[in-house]
């Protein structure tokens, strides 16, 4: 029987249906990588969300492995060259939690304009500052979202539900797409010059690294806010610092860091920024379609060898 390693917190249905279509799983959490070099090459499979990293040294040490799922988007925690190397396919599953992680930067959208963590510590320690916290309109603002893929395109359809003007900008953007998605197309210094709200829906690759750094900042409005539901790695973190405490930024929410866990950071007690710890895609919605998706995924490609979603499909 062929088995399969969960390496990281999956909802149940993952297990289910890994026995249901007779595989074998092993739920086996919170492994240390050298716990996890030294049983890795016992499974045919591993499906994984962000805490395990794949390193390269892992995927030499799994001798039976053939594919890799990751249970949500990003597939920057795994070496997936390789796992090309190895002829291991690697698989994610895009839009299971698009709708999540959209709705959670329009909430910390939400929450930066009329800063609602900050009202709520301040109310529950009984000290009422009605005047401190004069929050700004959404409507009739400027929200620039960079990165319209999948989860830019659940923002972009919701910003214009709250009466915003939205420009998107994501190289390669279709006029088709734009136009479908009722957004303006922008070029980047156009959309850092205009907008009121910047959201980043990029994924992390070399591209991307840094992008939202000082001169970035420089060209964009005084006062502009900021969300970053992404990765940690698109932003300098010390520049967004310092734009943060000259006023540049008036704001930024932020779920992802480039070191996480986060437990110590130098945007934690900063007045202006609302952090989340990675939670975008944590709703239960988007777990159980994520692990319901990352399930099946390996068991038709364990039993029957097609491919889903596969990052590397073109190159095995
Ligand atoms: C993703 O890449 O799917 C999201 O960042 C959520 C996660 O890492 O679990």
């Amino acid at each position: 029987m062929k088995k399969v390693l969960i390496a990281d917190k999956a909802d149940a249905i993952c297990e289910r249906i890994l026995k249901e279509r007779g595989l074998e799983p092993v739920v086996k959490t919170g492994m240390k990588p050298e716990e996890l070099k030294a049983c890795i090459a016992g499974f045919d499979a591993i499906i994984v969300r962000s805490a395990t990293t794949l390193t390269k040294d892992l995927i030499e040490a799994a001798a039976n492995l053939k594919a890799v799922a990751r249970a949500g988007s990003g597939v920057d925690n795994i070496d997936v060259p390789a796992c090309t190397e190895k002829k291991v396919v690697v698989m994610n599953t895009p839009f299971g939690n698009t709708v999540s992680t959209g709705e959670h930067a329009i909430a910390m959208m939400m929450a930066l304009a009329r800063h609602i963590p900050q009202a709520n510590a301040s109310t529950h320690a009984g000290k009422w500052e009605k005047k401190k916290f004069e929050g700004v309109e959404l409507t009739g603002k400027t929200l620039g979202v960079v990165g319209c893929g999948n989860i830019g395109g659940v923002v972009v359809e919701r910003a214009l539900g709250l009466k915003m003007n939205v420009l998107v900008y994501t190289p390669n953007m279709t006029a088709e797409r734009a136009r479908k998605l009722g957004a303006q197309m922008a070029g980047l210094d156009e959309l850092y010059q205009k907008s009121d709200f910047i959201t980043y829906h990029v994924a992390m690759r070399e591209a991307t690294k840094g992008l939202l750094n000082k001169e970035a900042i420089a060209k964009m409005k005084k006062g502009v806010r900021l969300i970053n539901c992404a990765r940690g790695g698109i932003m300098v973190e010390a520049d967004v610092k310092e734009a943060l405490l000259s006023g540049q930024v008036a704001g930024l929410a932020c779920d992802v860091f480039v070191k996480e866990p986060a437990t110590e950071h130098i945007f934690f007690g900063m007045e202006n920024v609302i952090a989340t710890p990675h939670i975008a895609a944590s709703t239960k919605d988007a777990q159980v379609t994520v692990a319901r998706q990352a399930a099946e995924q390996i068991a038709d490609y364990l039993l029957t060898g097609k491919r889903t979603h596969a990052v590397n499909g073109d190159k095995l």
